[in-house]
């Protein structure tokens, strides 16, 4: 008997189900984006977020179902985002997912987003790429995980300030580029001269697994504007100086993030590297990290473009691992923001 999985994502600002076959047959992946109702504010609203969760998860699961075809009598069980992101929005898709649960009368597994993340380029893999090192870069978290298994997924270092994905988002807004700020980045960011601003590398102690990239952001704001008390300056630069500030910028990220990676490699020992977040999507990066990996013998795994943004199959698939291994939740399932 194969196992279906309803997974649904609503932890930020994107509403999603999808129905996922035995951890790796994605059947449906629907993904409804509120980034168009979020852009005039250039960064996501929470109260905003919630009210756009209510009006359409209901015919995002409907649609997950049908594109799967599908019937609820089909699922065995439902898997749901309860932690972490912002309260308001995980509460929409828990809600769904528990009376769900109660009127089809089918199991309910709680499934932590970041761990979704750092096991979505193993969606497909056989044999399982375990244990690895998994760095998530997203636009609210960047941390690095030691990955023994499903179930045992443990954090190593993570951002002491900014996420690497707010990072984008900010030094695209200061440069005028729009929201959100990583795809635009990413795609000017071949135009222009990566070494034109030598932007700082914040690596903190010689052996820390931590990230900082609150330093770059006001390096960046420093070029623009200057150091003094003036707020103009953006105007002032022609269009080959903005793509210089963005491909000098991606690619100090681009370096602390596969520096740092190896050197959670070389603590654990493993010998395989996954990627995942919204920011795995970012080509310098995938490239950069599957090079470094190369040189070193190692076996870098990037997910597929579809499940790096926020996305529900990845929380059927890690939902159904959890299933197998007995890991179910009562309908008294709560959320938490961390
Ligand atoms: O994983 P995600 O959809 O949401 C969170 O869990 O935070 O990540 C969204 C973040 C945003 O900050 C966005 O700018 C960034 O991922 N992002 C990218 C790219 N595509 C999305 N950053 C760099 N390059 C990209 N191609
Ligand atoms: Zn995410």
């Amino acid at each position: 008997m194969r196992t279906h999985i309803l997974g649904i994502e609503s932890s930020c600002d994107e509403t999603a189900a999808s129905v996922v076959v035995d951890g790796d047959d994605v059947r449906s992946n629907v993904v409804a984006s509120q980034v168009d109702l979020h852009r005039r504010y250039g960064g996501v609203v929470p109260e905003i977020a919630s009210r756009a969760h209510i009006e359409c998860i209901h015919n995002v699961i409907r649609m997950g179902l049908q594109e799967a075809d599908c019937t609820p009598d089909d699922i065995d069980a439902i898997a749901v985002t309860h932690r972490p992101g912002l309260v308001g929005s995980l509460l929409i898709g828990a809600t769904a997912a528990k009376t769900l649960s109660w009127a089809w009368q089918k199991p309910l597994v709680a499934v932590n987003h970041v761990d979704a993340h750092a096991v979505s380029a193993s969606i497909g893999v056989d044999p399982l790429p375990f244990p690895a090192v998994a760095l998530v870069v997203s636009g609210g978290h960047t941390s690095l995980y030691s990955v023994g298994g499903f179930d045992s997924i443990t954090l190593l270092g993570s951002t002491i300030d900014d996420a690497a994905g707010e990072a984008f988002d900010k030094v695209a807004t200061m440069l005028g580029l729009g929201y959100p700020g990583g795809p635009v980045i990413d795609r000017l960011s071949p135009k222009g001269n990566p070494k034109a601003h030598a932007f700082p590398r914040t690596l903190l102690a010689r052996d820390s697994l931590d990230f900082s990239f609150s330093g770059i952001k006001t390096a960046v704001r420093y070029k623009i504007h200057g150091t003094g008390r003036t707020t103009g300056g953006l105007e002032k630069l022609s269009e080959s100086a903005v793509t210089d500030i963005a491909a000098s910028f991606q690619q100090a990220v681009v370096d602390v993030l596969v520096k740092k990676t190896m050197r959670a490699v070389a603590q654990t020992g493993a010998s395989n590297v996954l990627l995942g977040g919204g920011v795995a999507a970012n080509r310098q990066l995938r490239e950069a990290l599957a090079s470094e990996c190369a040189d070193r013998r190692l076996t870098c795994h990037a997910p597929k473009m579809a499940y790096c943004v926020d996305n529900a199959a990845m929380i059927a698939s890690l939902g159904f691992h959890l299933f197998k291994n007995g890991q179910t939740a009562s309908l008294d399932l709560d959320v938490s923001s961390r």
